[in-house]
């Protein structure tokens, strides 16, 4: 039907007979001639529509907007001072010899210059993903797991396919399920990742196995988790977590520099979990931003102030320090403001000193706190925080996780509100995570990754003696703020795989019941193993610069996890549930 996409027409085609398709983007009624900008995939064409040609002419003054044409014609320069610098295809034009319409469309709900709320959007998303953004991101993605196939195939991995249906993988959070009709009353998981799978075929004997993994998890959403995802999937036999540190600083290098031509540093730097938290409050650092947690409870010895007080003496509390230089001409609204920001993040309120001349101490502050405050505290802080007129300082004290909770996300909201946030690539790695964190609540300890996540000893009577002192060998890739990545090296010993499962509480007859296939595998021959899973829309939000992971995804789910263009989930009729043996209960709405 072609001879040449729209995009690709140039001065070099000058003088050729050329044939083209695609969409009425523009339509010019110019005095007796018609220009016609039409675009397909690789951008747009102008073509012109002459009343010399009386019935072509007829024609081209029935189209509208997206209307799908084929026309054939003579490729010729733009005349002087009519080129268009802005345009790929800015120097030449199409005079048209013959002009079909393909197609004819109705007025499209949103032209391409507008902005559309997102359901509108999501509800036409086949126009959507004609505008030209949306275009260029789908294209990214393309190139982004075109590399990584390349990379992988160059380094020896099989890429394998593991079931969709199939039983329940613990990554955290709720299964979707699927019922079975052949088996009333059993339930299919879709897979949270391919966990079980790629550790059984190390198990196998496949060696280096890769998959560009669908992923399913019913979480509450943000804009960086969807219900359906999908992972680059990686895992090795034979190799400990530097082999795949370094192996996977290559990869993601190799797609940086392939699909954007952006050079990462060449050695990512690695953090200790616990570092990241003290420094900055979260397992995921935006190192781009220069502010830290400074800790401070050893300051308020004595201190009267129980706000202070309290968390310094607990053992699970903490009190740390936030320092923004130039900060005190935050106004009181502002202030406010942020403390409503960190009570979002469950802290009770946000204390805060601004610094007019450190030199003078109590004198040179400004805060309605000082009054509890010591001198020798304020001298202690001025020191630690190194305090320099105009700054200001942020408080937090509570229970150590929601100090971290509240100022980590303050860090980032001032390093964005504050212009603060250098250019470029930040990658680390976060390394020495605790292997459980125990839920006060539930009282009882959570595999802190997933629960096949190896332990950094081999003593599975001390990890049952002191879970909480146990380290994993667990390892997360971060870039500029953002998990793009998670690993580990597995257990590959059924006598600690079963100490794990009795530290989170799995008794015998449910670890049987839920992973004794795994259990078995593990008895005949297993290599050691380790890997990782990539989040390539995260990956790929992140390259395209894009705010939220529904931006590179073609027919993304909104937050409620629906889809507004095929309104699923949608009810099942009487009897697909018959056939699944399903009879729905009444809710207070039927
Ligand atoms: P994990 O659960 O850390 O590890 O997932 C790996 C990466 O997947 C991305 N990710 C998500 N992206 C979008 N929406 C979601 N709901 C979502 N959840 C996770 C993140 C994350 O870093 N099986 C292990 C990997 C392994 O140990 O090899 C796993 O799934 O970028
Ligand atoms: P109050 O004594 O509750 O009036 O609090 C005095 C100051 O301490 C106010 O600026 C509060 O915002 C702040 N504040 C209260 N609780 C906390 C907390 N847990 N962490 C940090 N600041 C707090």
């Amino acid at each position: 039907m072609r001879t040449h996409y729209c995009g690709d027409i140039n001065a070099s085609h000058n003088g050729q007979e050329i044939a083209v398709t695609g969409w009425v983007h523009r339509r010019r009624d110019h005095g007796g001639v018609i220009f016609i900008d039409l675009r397909d995939r690789e951008g747009l064409l102008q073509v012109v529509c002459d009343p010399d040609t009386p019935e072509l002419f007829a024609e081209a003054e029935r189209i509208r907007g997206e209307f799908v044409l084929a026309i054939k014609g003579k490729v010729r320069p733009r005349p002087e001072g009519t080129v268009n610098p802005n345009m790929p295809t800015g120097e030449v034009e199409v005079l048209a010899t013959d002009l079909g319409i393909l197609n004819v469309a109705e007025t499209p709900p949103f032209h391409h210059d507008e902005h559309p709320s997102e359901d509108l959007r999501l509800q036409y998303r086949y126009l959507d993903l004609r505008r030209e953004e949306m275009t260029e991101r789908i294209r990214l993605r393309h190139a982004v797991t075109r590399s990584m196939r390349s990379f992988l195939d160059d380094n020896g991995f099989l890429d394998i396919e593991t079931p969709i249906l199939t039983r329940a993988t613990p990554e955290g959070a709720r299964d979707y399920v699927v019922p079975s009709r052949t088996q009333q009353g059993s339930f299919f998981a879709l897979p949270q990742s391919p966990q079980l799978f790629k550790q059984l075929l190390m198990m196998s004997g496949m060696d280096r196995y890769y998959q560009i993994a669908r992923c399913f998890r019913d979480e509450d959403l943000r804009a960086d988790r969807q219900p359906e995802f999908t992972q680059l999937d990686i895992e090795m036999s034979f190799v400990g977590e530097d082999e795949i540190m370094s192996l996977m600083e290559l990869l993601i290098r190799h797609v940086f520099s392939e699909s954007i031509s952006a050079e990462l540093p060449a050695d990512f730097p690695r953090m200790s979990w616990g570092e990241a938290m003290r420094r900055f409050g979260t397992d995921r650092p935006d190192l781009r931003i220069p502010l830290e947690l400074v800790d401070v409870a050893d300051l308020m010895d004595g201190v009267e102030f129980k706000v202070f007080a309290g968390p310094a003496a607990d053992p699970e509390g903490r009190v740390a320090a936030l320092a923004l230089p130039g900060g005190a001409e935050l106004s009181r609204k502002e202030i406010d403001d942020y403390t409503d920001f960190v009570g979002r993040y469950g802290a009770r309120g946000l204390a805060y000193i601004k610094v007019t001349d450190p030199a003078k101490g109590n004198e040179g502050m400004q805060s309605p706190i000082l009054k509890f405050l010591p001198d020798a505290t304020i001298k202690g802080l001025a020191e630690r925080l190194e305090l320099a007129a105009g700054d200001i300082v942020f408080f937090g004290a509570d229970k150590a996780n929601v100090v971290c909770d509240a100022l980590g996300a303050l860090r980032v909201k001032l390093g964005e509100d504050r212009g603060l946030v250098e250019g470029g690539w930040s990658p680390l790695w976060v390394v020495d995570f605790p292997l459980f964190e125990f839920d006060p609540q539930e009282k009882r300890w959570n595999a802190l990754h997933h629960p096949f996540t190896a332990p950094d000893s081999t003593d599975a009577d001390a990890l049952r003696a002191a879970p909480g002192e146990a380290g994993s060998r667990a390892y997360d890739m971060v870039l500029n703020g953002t998990e793009i990545g998670g690993g580990s090296i597995r257990i590959h010993d059924a006598a600690m795989q079963s100490a794990v499962f009795d530290v989170l509480g799995i008794d015998e007859a449910e670890a049987e019941n839920k992973f004794g296939f795994l259990l078995k595998a593990l008895k005949y021959g297993c290599p050691p193993h380790g890997g990782i899973a990539f989040g390539l829309d995260r990956l790929v939000m992140l390259m395209a610069g894009a705010n939220s992971i529904r931006d590179v995804i073609a027919f993304p789910k909104t937050q409620s996890a629906s889809c507004l263009l095929t309104d699923a989930p949608g009810p099942i009729s009487s009897q697909q549930l018959r056939e699944a043996g399903i009879r729905l209960r009444k809710t207070d709405k039927s």
